[in-house]
């Protein structure tokens, strides 16, 4: 009985502790080595370790920190992260008594600058932290609450739960910063109509591995999902259905889900081609195509050559200059198709009266450049893909290229930046591109910055993203889909340049797909294996 009493009141203590880790050793620990993803810029750990209780841990704020409890990005985010940490195992032991000396039993967050708590977050933005992991308080350092954020996913990653429920970190200092600012995951509701909550759970997704941008391809030929304001009838009668639709509050959420994440969200609005969808609402938008002299009842590419077509763009875009707070608007002016445009009588009159001949590029650039100038009166800056560039566009000085050509792609990154244009890498990252096996290895192999060129030139490439269009994508499979291949881009634009160990990826990278599994995410597997806690999916 007495026997009982000890061992109830001490076994849940240090000794069930010393007597779980010694049963572990043989097996390779997963406490032993980190699971850190994606790799931090500087990481010093020690053999110590610190032992985490649910019932006595917490985050807060430093009184010295420029940012406390009224500052909602940091509030949520402390909610979240304890969940991450701590609320999806089961707690084997209710509340183990630690002795006070091995016990961590806070976080405190200090921030050291304005914290720009209820701003939106931007390309420059500032995401270094320093994070000093010991006991009882450990404390995380950032300038702005960005870095709190991705500091707060470090931490939680460097807390390992055995298979006996104990809660443990290793003492260490992690100093961290992205080595690109612009880290993008490309959506496309267009081809499917994606339901908000999927969208959410991407973006938790995407915080998970420190991506900063959701590049909503919002609209496409297939469908025009997004609820304009100005124009109702575009999603009226573009939408697949009445139900597949973004309405403005819908827009706001996603919007405000991301920033609380740190997360920028990139409307794109790609036009002139890619824009069937926009022709069933909004009357004389698209260009006729003819046959045999006669209209033949199709329609090809935005009509370039109406003023009713610029007075149209010019109201559409200043709503969605309002409606999307980024400074940044993704054109497209992608894949134009000339077939109609030269077969139509009157385009090729205002082609003649404009000097063009017979190059349909031209028609092209001059579009662009309407639109290029109606964005930057509205104080904002254009993302286009890289026909705009190829095509002689005569781009503003700041307008960024997105280069997705999988052919000579680093020729051609030589010869944007050259130019003095800004670059984000797609080429090697269209994830919607499927094959058998372990294609996240070639992916986590690219090296964005492997071009001729100046360092003035590779200052130019400000990041890159990963692609998932959605022809074969909707709810049921992008998640899968994206994670984790999508993983391995975020530890290449996040990461040292010299972080390429595929097997030290793989071994974290299981893991870290094991983690994503147990909050939530249903990542796939990277191969066989199995995850040693159960998720609740
Ligand atoms: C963490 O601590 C354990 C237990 O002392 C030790 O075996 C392991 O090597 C440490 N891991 C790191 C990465 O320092
Ligand atoms: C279109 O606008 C231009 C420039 O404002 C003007 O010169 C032209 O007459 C207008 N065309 C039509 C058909 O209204
Ligand atoms: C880069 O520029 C050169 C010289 O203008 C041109 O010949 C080449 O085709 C371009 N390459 C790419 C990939 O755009």
């Amino acid at each position: 009985m007495e026997q009982r009493g000890l061992a109830r009141l001490r076994l849940p203590g240090l000794l069930a502790l010393l007597a779980a880790l010694a049963a572990r050793t043989p097996r390779v620990s997963a406490s032993g080595d980190l699971n850190l993803w994606p790799l931090p810029v500087s990481l010093k750990t020690t053999p110590r370790l610190f032992y985490l209780s649910p019932g006595n841990f917490f985050f807060g704020h430093s009184p010295t920190s420029k940012a406390g409890p009224s500052c909602a990005v940091l509030q949520e985010a402390f909610r979240r992260y304890y969940d991450y940490i701590f609320g999806f195992y089961k707690w084997h032991h209710g509340h183990n008594k630690i002795p006070s000396e091995m016990e961590l039993q806070k976080l405190e967050v200090s921030v050291i600058m304005d914290p720009e708590c209820d701003s939106f977050p931007s390309i420059t933005s500032d995401e270094s932290y320093t994070l000093l992991v010991k006991g009882p308080v450990a404390t995380l350092t950032a300038n702005r609450v960005w870095g709190v954020l991705r500091g707060l996913e470090t931490f939680s990653q460097l807390i390992y739960q055995d298979s006996y429920g104990t809660f443990t970190a290793n003492e260490s200092n992690i100093v961290d910063s992205p080595r690109f600012p612009h880290r993008g995951i490309l959506i496309d509701t267009s081809r499917h109509f994606l339901p908000v909550k999927t969208i959410l759970k991407t973006l938790d997704a995407m915080a998970f591995n420190k991506f900063n941008v959701l590049h909503w391809h919002i609209v496409d030929d297939q469908s025009f999902p997004y609820q304009s304001i100005s124009f109702p009838e575009l999603s009226n009668k573009g939408s697949y259905s009445l139900s597949h639709v973004y309405t403005p509050n819908d827009v706001r959420t996603v919007i405000e889900y991301a920033r609380l994440r740190g997360i920028r969200v990139l409307p794109e609005f790609d036009s002139p081609g890619h824009t069937e969808s926009w022709g069933k609402g909004q009357k004389d938008l698209l260009t006729p195509c003819y046959h045999a002299r006669e209209p033949s009842g199709t329609f090809g590419p935005i009509n370039p050559i109406l003023n009713s077509t610029y007075s149209f763009l010019s109201k559409l875009f200043k709503e969605i200059s309002t409606v999307f707070p980024d400074e940044f608007i993704h054109l497209g002016g992608d894949e134009v198709n000339f077939n109609c445009w030269e077969s139509n009588p009157a385009v090729l009159n205002f082609m003649m009266n404009k000097g063009f001949g017979k190059n349909f590029k031209k028609l092209q650039s001059f579009y662009m450049q309407m639109v290029l100038d109606m964005i930057s009166t509205m104080k904002k800056r254009s993302i286009v893909w890289q026909e705009v560039y190829d095509d002689e566009g005569k781009l503003l000085p700041g307008t960024v290229v997105q280069v997705w050509k999988m052919g000579d792609f680093y020729k051609e990154l030589e010869n944007i930046t050259a130019a003095g244009f800004p670059v984000i890498i797609s080429a090697p990252w269209y994830l919607d591109v499927i094959n058998y096996g372990q294609d996240w290895r070639q992916y986590y192999s690219v090296k964005p910055l492997n071009f001729a060129g100046t360092p003035e030139q590779k200052q130019l490439v400000i990041g890159g993203e990963a692609c998932i269009w959605g022809e074969y994508v909707d709810a049921t499979n992008l998640t899968p889909r994206l994670w984790p291949r999508a993983s391995a881009v975020g530890e290449r634009l996040w990461s040292p340049q010299e972080v390429t160990d595929l097997d030290d990826a793989y071994r974290r990278l299981t893991r870290h797909r094991c983690r994503m599994v147990r909050r939530g995410i249903a990542a796939q597997p990277l191969f066989t294996g199995y995850c040693e806690h159960e998720g609740r999916m």
